[in-house]
């Protein structure tokens, strides 16, 4: 699928099973997610721009490679965005971190904004915008749009699963924005929930339900 790579590295494939499992508790399923978001963070950081700069190690002087522009935003889908967040931190730590609070009206299905925060100048800022669940995509493109709406133009999208369907109308929403995630599934049910699936991400992460 044109601008969607999927993460399919043996231990976040691993890491990811036990997650899915309905036998898992939320502790394990807290920590499990802030592993696999190292992966992730990895794979989605890739193709990052470097310079150099001169340096003095003990032995010597070198030119050395190093990031290119503007420190990083990560924004975070609330509330399940926070458990991709964290571990994202641990490998970028002067990133930038912007909030979107969002949730899915369970009768229609649409998005409902709640708060939002952000650095001023994303325009000049890689984002990438963290979520593990890409379901109807109603979220996602949401949160995209807002974060345009305040200037970000270089976005990408990590999550942990994706439907099909969110996929969809997710790129045909947003054909510039690059999708990585863990895994495709099978569908949506009729009630827009990913199967196989984790079920409720932010239940799970939380034990909410
Ligand atoms: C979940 C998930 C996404 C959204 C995905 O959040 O974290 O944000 O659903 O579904 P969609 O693609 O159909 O929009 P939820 O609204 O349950 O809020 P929560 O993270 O606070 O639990
Ligand atoms: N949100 C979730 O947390 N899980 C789903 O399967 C769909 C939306």
């Amino acid at each position: 699928m044109q601008g969607v790579t999927v993460v399919d590295h043996p231990l976040v494939q691993h890491k990811l099973t036990i997650m899915r499992d309905k036998g898992t508790s939320t502790a394990s399923f807290r920590r499990l997610l802030r592993e696999i978001s190292l992966l992730l963070c990895y794979e989605v950081t890739r193709d990052l721009e470097l310079t150099t700069r001169t340096i003095e190690t003990p032995m010597a002087e070198m030119v050395a490679p190093t990031l290119e522009g503007k420190k990083l935003v990560f924004a975070s889908v609330l509330r399940a965005g926070n458990g991709l967040l964290d571990g994202m931190l641990d490998l970028v730590p002067a990133a930038r971190v912007a909030h979107v609070g969002l949730y899915r009206d369970h009768e229609t299905l649409q998005a409902v904004e709640y708060f939002f925060k952000a650095p001023s100048d994303l325009a000049d800022r890689l984002v990438i915008v963290v979520d593990p669940m890409l379901a109807t995509a109603n979220s996602a493109i949401a949160a995209v749009e807002k974060l345009k709406g305040r200037g970000a133009t270089n976005l990408r999208f990590l999550c942990l699963l994706a439907a099909p369907e969110g996929i969809e109308r997710f790129t045909a929403a947003h054909p510039d924005v690059p999708v990585f995630t863990a895994a495709i599934d099978e569908r949506l049910n009729e009630l827009g929930y990913i199967v196989p699936g984790l079920g409720d991400a932010g239940d799970r992460m939380y034990g909410t339900k």
